[in-house]
């Protein structure tokens, strides 16, 4: 019974470091944008932006300059489209992100 004691904190140990969010950052610093944005992304703009799933726009034909990709990308449109700034918390990431999708314009 006593075990139980020392289980249960263990458990929500667990629970709440996998809770925290997931970093993009390797220990070289070096940012992986594909994948940050395959996790985060692709569900509603499809790999190539291009999908447009519950309305979301292509970004391939975004007119949007970087600066404005990471606004979007940062605090959301409040129509559709979530603020990420409390998902990938680094604002580097968030930069490298915006750069990514900058990338997706043909
Ligand atoms: C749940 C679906 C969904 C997810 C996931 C999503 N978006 Fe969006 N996104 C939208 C919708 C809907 C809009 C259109 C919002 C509007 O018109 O106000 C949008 C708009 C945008 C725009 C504005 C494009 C323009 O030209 O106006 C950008 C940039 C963008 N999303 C980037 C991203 C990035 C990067 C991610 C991943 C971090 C992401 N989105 C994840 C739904 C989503």
């Amino acid at each position: 019974m006593k075990k139980l004691f020392i289980i249960i904190p263990i458990v929500a140990l667990i629970a709440v470091f996998s809770c925290e969010t997931k970093s993009y950052t390797d220990e070289n610093g070096k940012i992986d944008a594909k994948t940050m944005y395959q996790d985060n992304c692709v569900s509603c703009h499809g790999k190539d932006g291009k999908a447009k799933i519950g309305g979301a726009k292509d970004l391939s034909v975004s007119t949007l300059d970087l600066n404005q990709l990471y606004e979007v990308i940062t605090n959301g449109t409040g129509n559709g489209m979530m603020a990420y700034k409390n998902v990938i918390k680094a604002e580097a990431e968030r930069k490298a992100l915006a750069e990514y999708v900058m990338g997706l314009r043909d």
